[in-house]
């Protein structure tokens, strides 16, 4: 593509602007760089050019880097052109509007000035992809701001509004300008006062803040100390704090050098390859193929929830935080009480956390109203029933809202199992009907799986979507099945977890393999908190559904016995008094001996590899059968889930991303293999055969059908 498309470039009354566009975000593609580079040179040859001001088309400076262009070979470095501002002899301002991250907030740093509008956000969040700054960020930060900050800022990734980015020095003013034209005009002018201004402000050469910090004789020890041991632990926070150690006792030129050499070895590292494809994924997972290019779903301005158990009042404060209005109906008035009490209960908590401030939580609390009449409710944009999971109760609660929701409002379920399609036909307007599926806490888990019945609209669809993304969810599409595509991608994993067991692995050598594997907790020290009790009765039905139904005696025998986690002092594991630490339980290991005994099974001892293995291999067939029977889009999908529904660790980029790293055709074999050793749960997806023979991606397999 052309550069010029990439900066435009004209002359003001003296000073060049060049302005970079590439929409959405102004990321830094191939060719922009060039364009930039291209224009300071123009700039720098023309007399009647006394000043130069690099700003962005549209709402943003340069949001950084583009994510899709790492891995593959770039002809010009963001180091490269931030060298090119900095060494400029005519003085460069950066106009910032929007977002000035990585890569954008690099070019910003090498600009001689730095103004910004009110709604500017500047951050390095490279350290979310596995990286750090590379455009010579990890050298002009700590020169600018101090080494501290500089690290804080490089491990945190974290944005600073202008206001902050004022007070810290990282910009010299913050101008009052809405929209391009107007901070177009107020840049011109700022360039035109400083246009005289020797010598020019060069960030690189700026020798105060590092003087400062070195000369306390704690640096460089103070500066290792005040970085978190959680990103330590990272390949890319160990090679930040070198950096910024670097900038502190080194040349430019050496800190630089040594900021290249880390950068390019993190970008190959499988931990960023796997943050970067997250990032995708989970973008790639708000798409709706088929959804008009053009269309502007409108937003949900006020909402209801019907039911105010832990559900219920956790999607009530998610809609409360995203500052929409939300009705909660209950049908008692003992239920709804309890229901706003448990809402202010998590906001006090938060509170006294000090996570929330006292009004911002005053606001959040005036958003959410409870009310006992469906009449109450009738003019919300969007409902989402919550409550008990029973087809009969459901189906009696979209009749009701049938007759009362305004024409046009989403009728929506936060049902985890049943069919959508049920509940639509118990209304005249099948197509309003969708489900918006949260995952416990709604409050806190950031995903929302949108279930498409075979009547749904796509208008429904695009608005429910985008309800979730206001809400600050991370969407993805399941068609109606059972457990859709989520839990039911999950449900075997679970499954061979517990017969495992009845085979000889133990409770605490599963939970060491998977927060080995990156979990931050075990499957049994998180079922002991939230209750073997709470899935007790979905086996029950299931099993009383299906003759076949393979029941799941450990657990089974654990709630039966009264161990039900944490909150009975005992479930998986063994609890003292006021402790949450979990303690191995001999009583365990008796019943798991006894119900294999029972059984006929003859205990064995597990490899860490096959316990691993063996549970994620039956999830990984799973999601292939979801995609073959087209309940999913993409099989990036399904790692969006797994990433933002049940804390699947993101250094592995989710749950076929880790598969594709083993080969779809090791899976294939094993799974035969076990097909013919534990029977027909094990039979292979013939979409997983399919890619072990010709070939290919999983995570980029489609659905072989629409989702419905
Ligand atoms: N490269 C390529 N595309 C990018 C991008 C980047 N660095 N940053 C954002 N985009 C794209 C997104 O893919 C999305 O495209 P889509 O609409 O086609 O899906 C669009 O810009 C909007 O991004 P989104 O994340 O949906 O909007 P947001 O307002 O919620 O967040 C950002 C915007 C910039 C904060 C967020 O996208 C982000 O963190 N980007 C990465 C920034 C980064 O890490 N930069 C450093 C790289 S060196």
């Amino acid at each position: 593509m052309d550069q010029r498309e990439f900066a435009r470039y004209e002359v003001v009354d003296g000073v060049a602007v060049i302005t970079l566009d590439n929409p959405p975000v102004n990321a830094l593609a191939p060719g922009m760089r060039e364009g930039l580079m291209a224009g300071v040179e123009r700039a720098a040859a023309d007399a009647a050019v006394t000043a130069i001001v690099v700003m962005g088309a549209g709402a943003h400076f340069v949001a950084g880097a583009d994510v899709r262009q790492f891995g593959k070979v770039r002809p010009v470095s963001t180091r490269a052109s931030a060298a090119a501002l900095e060494a400029c002899a005519k003085p460069v301002t950066a106009a910032i509007d929007g977002y000035a991250l990585g890569g954008g907030l690099e070019h910003a740093l090498a600009c001689h000035y730095r103004i910004a509008t009110a709604r500017a956000r500047l951050g390095v969040p490279e350290i979310k992809l596995g990286l750090i700054p590379g455009g010579g960020g990890t050298q002009r930060l700590p020169r600018l701001v101090g080494p501290e900050l500089a690290l804080d800022l490089i491990l945190s990734g974290r944005q600073l509004t202008a206001a902050q980015g004022l007070a810290l020095g990282l910009v010299d003013t913050v101008v009052d300008a809405d929209g391009y034209e107007a901070l177009r005009a107020q840049a011109i002018a700022y360039a035109g006062q400083v246009a005289a201004v020797r010598p020019l402000p060069r960030v690189g050469e700026r020798t105060d803040r590092i003087a400062a910090a070195t000369s306390d004789p704690a640096f460089p020890a103070s500066l290792r100390k005040a970085a978190p041991a959680k990103s330590l632990k990272l390949l890319a926070g160990r090679h930040a704090l070198a950096c910024v150690e670097a900038a502190a006792t080194a040349t430019l030129d050496e800190g630089i050098a040594l900021e290249q050499a880390l950068f390019n070895e993190l970008e190959n590292s499988d931990e960023s390859r796997a943050l970067r494809y997250a990032f995708s994924a989970e973008r790639e997972a708000a798409k709706l193929p088929g959804a008009p290019v053009d269309a502007r779903p409108d937003p949900v301005r006020s909402a209801a929830v019907i039911g105010a158990g832990t559900m219920g009042s956790g999607i009530a404060i998610a809609f409360a935080d995203s500052g929409v209005p939300v009705r909660v109906l209950e049908s008692s008035a003992e239920a709804l009480e309890r229901g706003l009490q448990r809402i202010r209960d998590t906001y006090a908590t938060r509170v006294k956390r000090g996570s929330l401030s006292q009004p911002a939580m005053d606001e959040c609390l005036g958003r959410i109203r409870g009310v006992m009449q469906y009449e109450d409710i009738a003019d919300c944009d969007a409902v989402i029933e919550a409550v008990f999971e029973r087809v009969d109760i459901k189906q009696e609660v979209f009749a009701r809202l049938d007759q009362v929701m305004k024409p046009g409002a989403l009728l929506l379920t936060n049902s985890s199992a049943i069919d959508i399609d049920v509940m639509a036909a118990a209304t005249g307007r099948p197509g309003d009907v969708a489900g918006a599926h949260f995952f416990a806490p709604a409050n806190v888990m950031k995903l929302c799986e949108v279930v498409r019945g075979p009547r749904t609209s796509m208008d429904t669809l695009m608005r429910t979507m985008k309800m979730g993304r206001d809400m600050g969810k991370t969407c993805a599409v399941a068609g109606s099945c059972d457990g859709f595509v989520a839990n039911r991608s999950r449900t075997p994993m679970m499954t061979e977890l517990m017969l495992m067991l009845e085979e000889g692995a133990r409770p605490e050598q599963i939970d060491r393999v998977m927060v080995a594997f990156g979990y931050p907790m075990g499957p049994f020290a998180v079922n002991d908190i939230s209750g073997l009790d709470v899935s007790y009765e979905g086996r029950k039905r299931r099993a009383a559904a299906n003759p076949d139904y393979r029941k799941l005696h450990v657990p089974d025998r654990l709630v039966d016995m009264g161990r039900k986690g944490q909150k009975t002092g005992a479930g998986w594991y063994r609890y003292e008094r006021g402790d949450r630490t979990p303690h191995v339980d001999p009583a365990v290991e008796d019943i798991i001996g006894t119900v294999a005994r029972e059984l006929g099974i003859t205990q064995r001892s597990f490899s860490d590899e096959e316990i691993l293995q063996r549970q994620l291999f039956a999830s990984v067939n799973e999601a292939c059968r979801i995609l073959e029977e087209g309940k999913a889009y993409r099989g990036s999908d399904v790692d969006a889930m797994w990433l933002h529904g049940f804390g699947f660790p993101r250094h592995r980029g989710g749950l076929m991303f880790w598969a594709d790293s083993v080969g779809a055709a090791t899976i294939y074999r094993q799974v035969s293999q076990w097909h013919e050793a534990y029977g027909p749960r094990w039979k292979p997806s013939a979409l997983l055969a399919k890619v072990a023979a010709e070939g290919g991606q999983l995570r980029e397999l489609r659905g072989q059908a629409e989702p419905a």
